[in-house]
């Protein structure tokens, strides 16, 4: 396994408009940023991840970008931008920004030429299909609901949107629309970035034929056989990673809705020379029903465990995986993969450990490390996110129980990893002076950064043991792995192991005392937990974790 200071690195992701305002006008902005990298500093992560900041009239909170030079005034214009490159280096720290490149907002002057006629220069940076206003060119869908086609009257003609109607595809056949996206890639690496997740970078090259989709199959399967993995995205990957990445020393980490175990290592092959991870999404969907997100299913915990093990197995040799449990698309991971009521704290602490004793490189997303909780708003009128109000106008046209749905959306809105950042006691939990965008979680009051700070055993100082832990054992990062109970319905119970060291790492996944017996734990030293550990305690209590080394290797 050839090394590197991205595989040895653990990423912060940051959600700029809720991570803390300076200006006082409700939206977190990159003063703020500035302002609390001592704490990021603090936890002992390596790189920040920027979700977009670009100019954007925020359809989708910046993932339709107007202009890729530009960051938006709102956050503080690019000279601010430039400041906080400087100040994250002289921290230690490295920054990756979001890339944009599958769409890119109605607003973009590039689409506002393109729509004005089939003969606009720019008329072929995006996809466009003729037809009549009423016959849409195939069936296919947007992910967030409705036809993936919107009709311009100018020229008659549908574009295709995969995402919502103001973020047009673009068109990679388009060889000056790639030139383009280079041309912005190297714009932001040469101010000294030091790289870029990639958002949604599976669906950039299209199936031409445009196929209809089969009415019975899953969402699921539409993403993976006809909107991603498309005939030219390696080609595509290679001459940008020829043409610009590989010009500098960076790290790129590739959205991969669509990315399954049979496409994973193509993406991040060492030897292919593409991208360095993807996040693929196996975990994170294990718990949409029949009708997807926001028709929810309990975690098939031995199938959860299962994923973990097939990628790691996938990509050991020849990749890198990204190991992850949450982000600003999906719902908090205390409360999705652990018990934010009474374990709230136990789990929380347990989580990271698993984040941090797998193979590959673990992010972390802004509050986590407080253990922040999902939000219910009362009513739909509080939430923003555009997929959650598209799928609640969705159910109600299909006559769905509301009240019913409004549970789901408690557990699945995308705006549950977006309420602001729960700083200290003062108003607005300290994120603002002003009005937040979308409201506080009350819990603030018992869950903020400040009392953590002061409390030894707050789940954030759990973060820092265990994120030094890692970084101090390269075989938590490099070593090889082995799920030793794959079909236990609680525990997750795995070796990691090199030439130096070897680890036992014991999680047990619910609120039942349950029992280890086919180790002898005498020959390993106790050397991590979230619970104080009597000598030789054989029960595992709900939500514990356990680190252990053995004695003589
Ligand atoms: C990615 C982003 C998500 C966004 C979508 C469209 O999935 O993470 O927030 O809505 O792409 O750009």
């Amino acid at each position: 396994m050839k090394r590197s200071w991205w595989k040895e690195s653990i990423v912060y992701q940051i959600y700029p408009r809720s991570f803390n305002d300076t200006s006082g006008n409700g939206l977190g902005d990159i003063n703020g940023i500035i302002e609390k990298l001592e704490y990021i500093k603090s936890l002992g992560v390596d790189i920040i991840w920027l979700n977009p900041i670009y100019d954007s009239p925020d359809n989708d909170n910046g993932y339709d970008i107007s202009d890729y030079k530009r960051i938006s005034e709102d956050f503080g214009g690019n000279k601010v931008f430039d400041e906080l490159i400087e100040k994250i280096h002289s921290h230690g720290l490295k920054l990756i920004m979001d890339l944009v490149a599958n769409h890119s907002s109605d607003q973009h002057s590039w689409f506002k030429e393109a729509k004005k006629s089939k003969l606009n220069p720019f008329h072929d940076y995006y996809i466009w299909k003729d037809g009549k206003i009423n016959e849409h060119p195939n069936n296919w869908e947007s992910v967030f609901g409705g036809s993936a086609w919107k009709w311009n009257k100018e020229t008659e003609e549908f574009f295709l949107h995969l995402y919502t109607k103001n973020q047009p595809d673009l068109n990679w056949e388009n060889p000056r629309v790639r030139k383009e996206i280079y041309s912005i890639i190297d714009f932001w690496l040469s101010k000294g970035v030091d790289g870029f997740r990639m958002d949604v970078i599976s669906l950039i090259s299209k199936k031409l034929d445009f196929e209809n989709v089969p009415k019975e199959i899953s969402f699921k399967d539409v993403m993976e056989k006809f909107y991603a993995n498309g005939p030219r995205v390696h080609e595509f990957l290679k001459e940008m990673n020829r043409e610009v990445l590989s010009k500098y020393d960076i790290v790129t980490v590739g959205e991969g809705p669509g990315i399954n175990l049979e496409k994973g290592l193509s993406y991040v092959d060492e030897n292919e020379k593409e991208l360095n991870m993807v996040f693929h999404f196996d975990h994170l969907t294990i718990d949409f029903g029949p009708k997807g997100k926001y028709d929810p299913i309990p975690i098939d915990f031995i199938r959860f465990k299962k994923i973990f093990s097939q990628w790691d197995f996938l990509l050991a040799d020849k990749g890198w995986n990204s190991i992850f449990l949450g982000n600003h698309d999906f719902s908090r991971i205390v409360s999705r993969f652990g018990n934010d009521n009474k374990y709230r704290v136990e789990s929380s602490k347990l989580l990271v450990t698993l984040l941090m004793t797998l193979r590959g490189t673990p992010y972390i997303y802004q509050g986590d490390e407080i253990g922040m909780t999902n939000i219910s708003y009362p009513s739909i009128d509080y939430y923003d996110d555009v997929e959650t109000i598209n799928a609640w106008k969705e159910a109600e046209l299909n006559g769905e129980n509301m009240s019913e749905f409004l549970r789901s959306v408690h557990l699945q809105s995308r705006d549950n990893a977006r309420s602001p950042m729960q700083w200290n006691l003062n108003k607005n939990s300290g994120f603002t002076n002003g009005k937040p965008w979308i409201p506080v979680n009350d819990n603030y009051k018992i869950i903020n950064v400040s009392s953590q700070l002061k409390d030894s055993n707050s789940t954030l100082n759990y973060y820092k043991e265990i994120i030094a832990l890692r970084k101090t054992n390269s075989t938590l990062i490099y070593g090889e792995y082995k799920d030793l109970k794959p079909d236990h319905p609680q525990f997750f119970i795995y070796k990691r192991w090199d030439e130096n060291h070897n680890f036992l790492i014991i999680h047990n996944f619910s609120e039942k005392l349950l029992k280890w017996e086919n180790v002898s734990i005498m020959d390993y030293n106790l050397i991590f937990s979230n619970y104080k550990i009597e000598k030789n305690q054989i029960e595992i209590r709900p939500w514990e974790t356990r680190v252990y080394k053995l004695k003589n290797y």
